[in-house]
């Protein structure tokens, strides 16, 4: 059976570099995804006057400068391609006495950053926006007050600058979610000593004062691991495929439990608990699959892996449906859309609703160029439907890959049966 890692999970690592650099005392990260997106997170922290060293070594020591050791940036905080660098950022950035202007790719400017502002300037912050709410944002720090927020989205980045804000300002904070969403920042606040509690969708966090230094060894990304389990469901792999060391989250599995739901042969192996998560080998092969429905309660846990169940399901029998992710037009692209016109531009049956999509499966060969708009998952899940025995899909930019999994293509090629 083929055997294979993913690399480290990109929203841990995002959070692994932040509170080491809020953490008093030395942490050391072990396993960090080395992409486009965490180098942004890198540089942010740069600009803030923390030492981070270069991201390749295996394993990376911090010194952090403790709550309230951040810096006046000299320069603009470039968050890239990143949502998840400028939201926890911007809740950093404004419980610390200094100011900033965040700015971002061309992507990244067009998405909307009022859901952080709101919060933020309701803490006391001072958050100015352009007219369409994205970037640049600019945040002038304050002495915050405590907050109980009602948070129209369910946004793990709008629940996590929330905390952070209240972390770095030593005030008490109260989400109330729609939805639960992936809870990695308050496992690593409470890994630090930080008291944070959840009760059903409410995550409140209490003053600390400090943040502990802690180690991490950042598990292998589920949203990575599930393209190749998509493939091997889709019979794309010479047999079963194992990913190893796997983060398994349930708030991040939804993907995992909708392939089983659709028919593949999916099972978790060697689970075990590292630095308060909970991780898996997946052992994936195919299945004769059939098309479901996605509900909007399921949509927080597999809101990333959208792209490729959709792809998935454009080799099914019958219809997949997906409602409740209006969410989804606001990420790295419209991706309702993308998934859409992509999937229709290569062949296949699809329709756009207003908050999710439908598709209905064929086994006709799918051939045609898709249009990435720079959107890594977008160029990830076709990928993965151009590597089917019969396909033929050319992708218009393929190193967009290059902000959650630079070596995509070749571990793609390593692993195709075509
Ligand atoms: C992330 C949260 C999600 C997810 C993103 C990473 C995080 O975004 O889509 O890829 O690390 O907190 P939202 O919080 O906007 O749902």
């Amino acid at each position: 059976m083929a055997a294979l890692r993913v690399p480290g999970d990109k929203s841990i690592s995002h959070r692994a570099l932040m509170l080491a650099a809020l953490g008093k005392g030395r942490s050391r990260v072990r396993g960090l995804l080395q992409s486009a997106d965490v180098h942004s997170t890198a540089r942010v922290l740069r600009a803030l006057g923390v030492p981070i060293p270069a991201l390749d070594a295996d394993e990376l020591v911090i010194d952090g400068v403790g709550l309230r050791g951040l810096a006046q940036p000299s320069v603009d905080l470039y968050c890239g391609n990143s949502g998840t660098t400028a939201r926890l950022m911007s809740g950093i950035v404004a419980g610390s006495p200094l100011w900033a202007t965040f700015t971002g790719d061309q992507s990244l400017s067009r998405r909307p950053m009022r859901r952080v502002a709101a919060p933020l300037t309701a803490m006391g912050a001072n958050v100015a926006l352009p007219e369409h709410g994205g970037l640049p944002m600019t945040i002038r720090g304050a002495k915050l007050k405590g907050l109980t927020w009602h948070s129209e989205v369910a946004s793990a980045q709008v629940k996590s600058a929330i905390l952070l804000a209240g972390l770095v300002a030593d005030v008490p904070v109260e989400i109330h979610e729609p939805a639960a969403t992936r809870d990695h920042t308050e496992r690593m606040l409470r890994a630090r000593g930080v008291d944070v509690r959840t009760e059903d969708l409410v995550v409140s966090l209490l003053p600390s004062a400090r943040l502990d230094a802690g180690d991490v060894d950042v598990p292998g990304d589920p949203s990575s691991a599930a393209f190749v389990a998509g493939l091997a469901a889709l019979g794309g792999t010479r047999g079963a495929v194992r990913v190893e060391n796997v983060g398994v989250n349930p708030g991040r599995t939804g993907a995992f439990r909708t392939l089983v739901r659709m028919g593949a042969a999916l099972k978790y192996e060697d689970v075990a608990e590292q630095g308060g998560e909970p991780v898996a080998s997946i052992v994936c092969s195919a299945g004769a699959l059939r098309g479901i429905s996605i509900s909007p309660e399921d949509v927080p846990s597999l809101i990333d892996e959208l792209p490729l169940l959709a792809c998935v399901a454009a080799r099914a029998e019958g219809e997949t449906r997906v409602t409740g992710a209006a969410e989804l037009r606001v990420k790295e692209s419209d991706r309702i859309k993308a998934i859409v016109d992509n999937l229709r531009a290569v062949g296949a049956d699809a329709e756009e609703l207003g908050d999710g999509f439908v598709v209905r499966g064929s086994d006709r060969p799918l051939r045609g160029r898709i249009v990435t708009h720079g959107d890594h998952r977008i160029a990830m899940a076709f990928g993965v439907l151009g590597a089917l025995a019969g396909n033929a899909i050319d992708v218009d930019d393929p190193s967009c890959v290059a902000v959650s999994w630079p070596s995509f293509w070749d571990a793609l090629a390593g692993l195709a049966r075509a």
